[in-house]
């Protein structure tokens, strides 16, 4: 505390200057209603570091190498006697415009660390705690809190928006002249909520890889990791396998594309056929031999298969081919407890439920109760009627939130508006990522084009990035993209995605190449440098 108040004192009234306001608690509270107190409020010199307050246990990491901003976090009073808190970095370069930035998984806290790309590009940023404390995998806080889950699902993003945007403009002296939000997994959740139950908050929203369908990701979390367990069951695949099952995808389903280049462009257009995976004669130890018995290729078809409820009900698309790498809710001997504490604690069924009990009356419980209205609504109606702007984007290779959900949401909202006359591509546009993981990254043998400064993808490349290095324009970038749909009309039909040939150093590229707005897919030109984004086009495969 005291080495980094000292650090600052000198440069405060100095960076005052350009402001309505002081960058102090008490300047700040003079803002807000008195349903919301200030934690804290001090300047940041540039190039400082913030060190996150103890107790912040979902996003503990410092951010580093800020540019001098007002740092400022303030608690918001909520129903049922719960609080949220959220963190608002004020940089003295201000752009004029605010964003906020999502969380991940169950996680509790203030994400510091996505809040110092937005300062960079001049953003007053926010980010909300969404009222509780605790690491991304851990539910235990929504035990018999209804509060407390209306406040992760929906209340904790609004209230800190608001709160937020007060303060903003109080403390400039002048109004944002655009809202943004950018968020990947939960984040996108969060995104797309705000977009259908307060479509007044945000002019452009990124939604990454959204875990939207609260109510059947989270079951099928658990369906999904039964199909492999026990792990003593004669069907268990070891994940010793996945790598093995991976390359096999890989040769059946990378040259339907039209190009043979380690990145599966079309994994729905893939036949793909396990039986190519069979161990032969003489076989004692599949594991060690590389391949499947017959039990296992039946696991393998349900991984690969959209799940079904009771009355051939939809529940939940499967998973791609082609996310074998990051298969990590197929890899343990019980099921991720994203699913596990949303039956625990967001249903209520308490720590002893045992998981091997889980049936479809879960299912049909969880679409009953809903916990925290969590679950995002297909009508966006009121979002587009004031001018607001979505891109959407998902990695094709996802292992954790199967990547057919977005479009499954995409082509739902088309269902909802396209009877009443609204053109859905004009303000919610959605982007397949081929080879992308869960919101950032590819796999060493793929080196797929994922980077375009997509929601929290910055801290992949270093805690000091922001934007996409050597490329700084709304072709490369999707808040740049963003921005320019919203303030100038230009809308998106692609973005080009950038593999660096080292992420950490990201100077030099290995390849280019441009990801397309749904439905249309990249195709490669017939000559040019395959690894040039202007040898291929966006297109319509029919
Ligand atoms: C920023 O701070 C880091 C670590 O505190 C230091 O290594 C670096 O030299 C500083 N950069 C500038 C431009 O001052
Ligand atoms: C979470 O931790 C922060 C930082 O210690 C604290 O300010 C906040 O009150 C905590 N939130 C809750 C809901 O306990
Ligand atoms: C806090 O009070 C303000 C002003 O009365 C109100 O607009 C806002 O909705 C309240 N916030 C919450 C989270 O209740
Ligand atoms: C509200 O929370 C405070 C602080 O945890 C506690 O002291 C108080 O008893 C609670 N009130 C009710 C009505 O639950
Ligand atoms: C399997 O092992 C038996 C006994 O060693 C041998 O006779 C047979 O040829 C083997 N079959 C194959 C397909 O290798
Ligand atoms: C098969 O080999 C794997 C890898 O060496 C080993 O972990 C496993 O225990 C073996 N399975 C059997 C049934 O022996
Ligand atoms: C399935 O259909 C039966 C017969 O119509 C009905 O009783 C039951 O409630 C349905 N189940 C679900 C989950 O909708
Ligand atoms: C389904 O699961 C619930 C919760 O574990 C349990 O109460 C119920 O008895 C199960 N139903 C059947 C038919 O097994
Ligand atoms: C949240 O869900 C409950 C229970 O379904 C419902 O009564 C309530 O109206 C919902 N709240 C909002 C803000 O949609
Ligand atoms: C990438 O660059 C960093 C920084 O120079 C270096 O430490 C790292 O070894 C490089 N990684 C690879 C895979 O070459």
């Amino acid at each position: 505390m005291t080495m980094r108040w000292d650090s600052l004192l000198s440069y405060g009234a100095l960076l005052g200057a350009a402001r309505a306001l002081d960058c102090s608690p008490a300047a700040i509270q003079s803002l807000l209603p008195s349903n919301a107190s200030v934690n804290f409020a001090y300047p940041l010199n540039a190039n400082a570091t913030f060190q996150v307050p103890q107790g912040d246990t979902g996003y503990p990491t410092n951010a580093v190498g800020l540019p001098a901003l007002c740092a400022v976090s303030a608690q918001v009073q909520s129903i049922g006697n719960t609080t949220f808190g959220f963190g608002l970095f004020l940089p003295d370069d201000w752009n004029g415009r605010f964003l906020a930035v999502g969380n991940g998984g169950f996680a509790g806290g203030i994400n510091w660390l996505d809040m110092g790309p937005g300062s960079r590009y001049g953003f007053a940023t926010m980010s909300t705690d969404t009222g509780h404390n605790s690491s991304s995998g851990d539910g235990a806080w929504a035990y018999n809190q209804p509060g407390r889950l209306e406040n992760w699902g929906h209340l904790a993003m609004h209230g800190s928006v608001v709160a937020a945007k007060t303060i903003t403009a109080g403390y400039y002296g002048k109004d944002t002249s655009y809202n943004y939000y950018a968020g990947c997994s939960t984040g996108g959740r969060q995104g797309l909520k705000e977009a259908q139950m307060y479509p007044e908050d945000f002019d452009g929203i990124i939604a990454g890889a959204p875990a939207w369908w609260t109510s059947h990701l989270q079951p099928w979390t658990i369906k999904v990791a039964l199909y492999n367990l026990p792990t003593t069951a004669d069907y268990h695949i070891p994940p010793a396998l996945f790598p093995t099952i991976g390359n096999e995808v890989l040769k059946q389903c990378d040259p339907q594309d039209g190009l043979t280049d380690n990145i599966i462009s079309d994994p729905y257009g893939c036949n793909f056929r396990p039986e190519e995976l069979l161990c032969g004669a003489n076989v004692t130890n599949a594991t060690t031999a590389g391949c499947l018995t017959s039990p296992q290729i039946d696991t393998l078809y349900k991984i690969y298969s959209d799940s079904w409820s009771e009355n051939q009900t939809f529940t939940f698309p499967h998973l791609n081919l082609g996310s074998e790498a990051q298969w990590l809710l197929l890899s343990g001997s019980s099921p991720n407890s994203l699913g596990t504490d949303y039956v625990r604690y967001f249903l209520g069924f308490g720590a002893d439920w045992s998981f091997y009990d889980y049936n479809e009356s879960i299912q049909r419980l969880a679409d009953q109760v809903d916990p925290g209205n969590a679950t995002v609504k297909f009508d966006l109606s009121a979002f587009h009627a004031k001018g607001g702007k979505i891109l959407s984007y998902h990695g094709m290779s996802d292992g954790l939130i199967p990547t057919g959900s977005t479009p499954y949401f995409y082509n739902h909202v088309d269902r909802t508006l396209k009877p009443r006359g609204i053109d859905v591509d004009d303000f919610f546009r959605f982007f397949f990522v081929p080879g992308m993981g869960h919101c950032a990254g590819t796999f060493p043998n793929v080196n797929a084009p994922w980077y375009f400064a997509g929601a929290s993808q910055a801290q992949s490349l270093g805690p000091t990035v922001y934007g996409v290095p050597g490329f700084e324009d709304k072709e490369h970038d999707a808040v740049l993209a963003m921005m320019a749909w919203v303030e100038q009309g230009i809308a998106p039909d692609h973005i080009i995605g950038t593999k660096y040939a080292n992420e950490t150093l990201h100077t030099d590229v290995m390849r280019q190449r441009p990801l397309c707005m749904y439905p249309k897919q990249a195709m490669y030109k017939g000559s040019g440098d395959v690894d040039e984004a202007g040898s291929w086009e966006c297109k319509m495969l029919y």
